[in-house]
């Protein structure tokens, strides 16, 4: 997704060899970052060089030989470009990343809404980790929430995880994780929450129960649902700034009065005005959607 310039080299050359058979002109990428930026939101920034790899592998894949052939297949089936989507963009991800966020999650965040909403007859508790990836935000949020439990006892509680990748969807919805993936988990999360095979750890019934998986592609205007907490960690930063303030407007639009938009250590929020209350703890930032707003429009 980010697509960094390699090491401050000029690219002064047209053509770019992808493969020993095949190039791809400037002019062919640019259609590609348009194309790909319509279609998810995505800025594919960076040089020719540092995709060429990953394009290459995409066409050698289709048994394609040029870059124009390319940009035809996927603009013809959705499919297609989804699945360029995912080999080219960037799923890093962890447990309780970033450790701050959580902090404040667990410790002001969800005090508080269980203040606020203990009125409701049904007690519901929505969260949605938007851009979740193969799952360790949704279940780090879900074990967040259970810790909680007594206070949170009798709630209604839905953690939506969501992606573009189907990949990370189905391992989120696996919840089967290595042991190096849990290596900064506390040991006594993981004994709680998982079950040990082997050299893997798998998500107990007990969190699983609280989350549900979809595909979802933000860059859609599409309504998804209210919530209490959206959390969009590490995926608005690399959209184009016009896909930034639109995702920033419906993800307004998506939270209940006083909900939380938790952001990636450092994120910005583009748009942002008294619709919105910045809280900064411990150097990171949770942003509150004011209790008076009027839903933005965001389509
Ligand atoms: C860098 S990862 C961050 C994962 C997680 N939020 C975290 O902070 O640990 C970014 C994720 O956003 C997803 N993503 C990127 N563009 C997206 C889009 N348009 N719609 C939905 N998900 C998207 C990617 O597939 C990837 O899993």
């Amino acid at each position: 997704m980010y697509w960094p310039e390699a090491g401050g080299r000029k690219h002064t050359k047209e053509m770019h060899k992808l493969s020993t058979s095949v190039a791809v002109l400037e002019h062919e990428l640019s259609e590609l970052r348009v194309l790909l930026e319509r279609r998810a939101g995505i800025l594919l920034e960076g040089s020719c060089e540092t995709l060429s790899a990953k394009i290459a592998e995409f066409l050698e894949s289709r048994h394609l030989n040029s870059a124009p052939d390319l940009l035809k297949l996927i603009q013809s089936r959705d499919s297609e470009c989804e699945a360029l989507l995912e080999s080219l963009l960037d799923g890093e991800t962890g447990f309780f990343r970033p450790p701050a966020a959580f902090e404040i999650f667990e410790k002001k965040v969800l005090p508080d809404l269980h203040a606020r909403k203990s009125n409701e007859s049904s007690h519901p508790l929505r969260i949605w980790s938007a851009g979740g990836s193969s799952g360790e935000e949704p279940y780090s949020i879900a074990m967040t929430v259970c810790q909680t439990a007594k206070v949170l006892e009798g709630w209604n509680i839905r953690i939506v995880g969501s992606d573009i990748r189907p990949s990370a969807l189905a391992v989120a919805e696996r919840g089967l994780y290595p042991q190096q993936a849990l290596a900064h988990v506390p040991s006594t999360l993981i004994q709680t929450y998982f079950a040990r095979i082997g050299q893997h750890f798998l998500a107990k019934p007990r969190l699983r129960n609280l989350l549900t998986f979809t595909k979802t592609n933000l860059a859609d205007p599409g309504y998804i649902g209210r919530f209490d907490c959206i959390f969009c960690m590490d995926v608005m930063r690399h959209f184009s700034m016009a896909q930034r303030i639109a995702l920033a407007q419906r993800l307004h639009l998506y939270l209940e009065p006083g909900g939380y938009l938790f952001l990636g250590q450092g994120e910005k929020l583009p748009g942002m005005d008294v619709s919105w209350h910045a809280q900064t703890d411990a150097g990171y930032t949770v942003f509150q959607k004011s209790m008076a707003s009027v839903a933005k429009s965001g389509r």
